[in-house]
């Protein structure tokens, strides 16, 4: 019962702590002949990595990727590529200071694993969070990465959509500026918004939390399957599965609720490549756990930080009433290193779901169908 692997036919386990010697992750069911060199997963690996910018964790890790196994040259193209085989990724760990948490190791932060990690195993590696850390999540974007190269045509984005309170102006959507600013804001205005409010949170000794949006463009209809792995259930759960994920929709969400069923309609005409074109995606590209072949649209909340300077009540290992400041580097906003690990889980369950339809139904079906045949 130890449920380290993600995915059914493209799966990956992942391995390692916060202040182990290296984390990473054996992804299995790869198809073979896939180009991939360890730049392709770096690139990737890059935007989730810490201390590039004041508003994330100082912890200094390079998150260099080497791949172990899993590919070979391709003689005929001289390439790198896939061959079936499991691919180990491996990341080394090298900017550990687990002296930062001598003082807090028998006690519990509120918001944080130890005392449940506890109560279950009756250990807990208290070290930066061990196993609960989010460095756990490098593998998943590693994993990501390759998952990426087997949808043909598929783009899988992210962008941080709201900070704390304080939401962008969808208005002012400019996927160009999600490199542009620490945040993977899309909207350049807010984003320097951003910086003066999370400046504020930081110097506080606090922490806040945020909204991810996720975009997949390029995903086939007829991904995912009528009831126990409809494709919305199993990005919920891949994306519930995050650490700090504490509310996740699909489409519009939670504000369906409140829309008449007209407003909600997401109306169809036939388009000219022999395909019908949705007037709005109000469903975020998924129809009775199906993609419609629509964009897939999934949106995640994160918590705020636990790890605080504020003085927060606590109880200790052996059961006493204590209180507990957390000092040391940790993210101010553990949202917006979220945003590539989120587009690594919804690219993880599209490949899975890929292969599975390609499993079941080879090339697909004929539609639209010919009346009367
Ligand atoms: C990218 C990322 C970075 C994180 N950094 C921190 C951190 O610096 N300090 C901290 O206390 N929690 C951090 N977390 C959150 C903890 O990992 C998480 O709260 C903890 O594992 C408990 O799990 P839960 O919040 O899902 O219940 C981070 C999460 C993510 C996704």
């Amino acid at each position: 019962m130890s449920f380290n692997t993600f995915g059914h036919l493209f799966r990956f386990t992942s391995f390692g702590e916060s202040h182990g010697a290296a984390i990473g992750c054996v992804v299995d069911g790869c198809p073979p002949r896939i180009p991939l060199e360890a730049a392709d997963i770096q690139a990737h690996l890059d935007k989730r990595r810490p201390g590039q910018s004041r508003f994330t964790t100082q912890r200094q890790e390079p998150d260099a990727v080497k791949i172990m196994s899993g590919v070979f040259t391709d003689e005929t193209t001289g390439k790198q590529v896939t061959t079936g085989t499991p691919i180990m990724l491996l990341i080394e760990n090298v900017d550990q200071r687990s002296k930062d948490y001598s003082d807090i190791k028998d006690k519990y932060r509120p918001g944080h694993a130890g005392y449940t990690y506890d109560v279950k195993y009756g250990i807990t590696d208290y070290r930066g969070g061990g196993r609960a850390s989010a460095r756990e999540t490098a593998a998943r974007v590693a994993a990501g990465a390759v998952a990426r190269k087997i949808v043909p045509g598929l783009t899988v984005r992210g962008a941080l959509i709201q900070m704390g309170p304080h939401k962008i102006d969808r208005a002012r959507w400019d996927w160009n500026e999600i490199g542009n600013n620490p945040f993977f804001c899309p909207d350049a205005k807010q984003a320097k918004f951003f910086e003066a409010y999370l400046d504020g949170v930081r110097k506080a000794g606090s922490s806040c939390g945020a909204v991810i949006e996720i975009v997949a463009e390029g995903v086939p209809a007829g991904l995912g399957a009528p009831v126990y792995a409809k494709l919305d259930g199993d990005l919920a759960g891949a994306l519930m599965g995050i650490n700090a994920v504490k509310g996740v929709e699909i489409g519009d969400g939670f504000l369906t609720a409140a829309m008449s069923g007209e407003d909600n309609a997401d109306e169809m005409r036939m388009g000219n490549e022999g395909k019908p074109v949705f007037l709005s995606n109000h469903a975020g590209g998924i129809l009775g756990g199906i993609s419609s072949g629509q964009a897939v649209v999934a949106r995640f909340a994160v918590k705020p930080t636990s790890s605080i300077l504020t003085p927060r009540k606590t109880v200790d290992r052996y059961g006493r009433d204590t209180e507990i400041v957390t000092k040391g580097r940790h993210d101010p906003c553990v949202g917006i290193r979220a945003v590539p690990i989120g587009e690594a889980m919804v690219a993880c369950v599209l490949a899975d779901h890929f292969l599975m339809q390609r499993g079941q139904m080879g090339e697909g079906t004929a539609w639209p169908f010919k009346p009367g045949a």
